[in-house]
């Protein structure tokens, strides 16, 4: 069986190509020509990587058109909310633009191919106290261009399902994290001050943003499963939150990453770091999927964030 994982290099598709290896799947990923390859660089011998700009639709069709991958784990996406704000069409653009170039392909060799779309809990937004743990039918009131490029990504998905018959699986991801999470995000940007003050690179100092968001965090190893079994297991057309059922502030994440460390650090605020909408809380339920999927995550927060830090004091 072949699979299709676009955006490889990044942090999920990494972690992806490695668990679809050691399933015995042929893996074919595409990778931009800037891309940075470290991430993949111990499994490149094993997969077979191809150039690929997604907002191009025809290096896409005969992308498409060359491989006609069973699977396809769509991945590749900009996934970082304040980079949005800087740039809203950019987001929108690559983020919109490549999964109605993939659709299009596949509706165009009418393959039969079963596609995961990495559509993100941002997507709900303004949640209220009541909605909580959020569920599928929970109405979407997204609060950045990222997560309405997502809102987009989700309902093409349920288009092209209702169409064409395209067998599309939206997976709603809540906040995931581990080993070469990108440094910009809160978990791994915490790490890396953290791993960087132990060795004596910067002083004793935590750049911080908004500490009083909650979020669900899984790790990345368990969401990977999740795709693999959305696509195994998941109903056509369906969307599913895969989330832990449990949240934290940001401020007890940061605390719970000081208890892995001897140093004694001073927490600042950078106003830098706030954003001009954050989302206050998202807890989700994952009912729906263990329901249809058996899935549920497995690895505990504490291993998460201590195998983070690691990655970071190694680097
Ligand atoms: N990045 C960052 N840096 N966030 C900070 C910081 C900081 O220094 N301090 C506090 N935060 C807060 C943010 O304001 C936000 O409330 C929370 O930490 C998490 O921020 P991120 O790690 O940047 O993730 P996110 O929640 O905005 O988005 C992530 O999760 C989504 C799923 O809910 C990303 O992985 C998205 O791609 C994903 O879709």
């Amino acid at each position: 069986m072949k699979a299709l994982v676009t955006g490889i290099s990044g942090f999920v598709g990494s972690h992806m190509a490695e668990y679809l290896l050691a399933k015995g799947i042929e893996v074919v990923g595409t990778i931009r020509q800037r891309s940075m390859k470290d991430h993949i660089a111990h499994i490149e011998n094993d997969i077979k990587l191809v150039e690929c700009e997604l907002r191009d639709p025809i290096s896409v069709e005969q992308l498409i058109d060359r491989e006609r991958p069973e699977l396809i784990f769509h991945l590749a996406a900009q996934s970082f909310v304040p980079t949005s704000w800087n740039s809203p069409i950019d987001t929108i653009h690559n983020n919109v633009a490549g999964q109605i170039h993939l659709f299009e392909a596949i509706r165009r060799f009418k393959l039969p191919t079963k596609v995961q779309i990495a559509c993100s809990s941002e997507e709900y937004g303004q949640v209220e106290p009541s909605e909580v743990p959020i569920r599928e039918d929970n109405p979407l009131r997204p609060l950045s261009p990222y997560a309405v490029s997502k809102v987009a990504q989700d309902y093409l998905g349920y288009q092209y399902f209702r169409s064409y018959g395209i067998h599309v699986i939206r997976t709603r991801t809540f906040n995931h994290t581990g080993p070469r999470r990108g440094e910009g995000f809160v978990t791994s940007n915490f790490a890396k001050q953290i791993a960087e003050i132990e060795k004596g690179l910067r002083p004793p100092v935590i750049h911080v943003g908004n500490l009083q968001a909650k979020r669900d965090f899984t790790d990345v190893r368990d969401i990977v499963h999740g795709y693999w079994l959305a696509l195994e297991r998941g109903t056509p057309g369906e969307c599913y939150n895969l989330a832990s059922g449990s949240c934290c502030t940001i401020e007890y994440m940061l605390q719970l990453l000081l208890t892995l460390t001897d140093i004694e650090v001073e927490i600042q605020e950078d106003p830098q770091r706030m954003r001009p909408s954050d989302v206050e809380i998202l807890l989700g339920s994952s009912d729906k999927f263990h329901a249809d999927t058996g899935w549920k995550p497995e690895i505990p927060f504490k291993q998460t964030m201590t195998d983070l830090l690691n990655y970071w004091r190694a680097k």
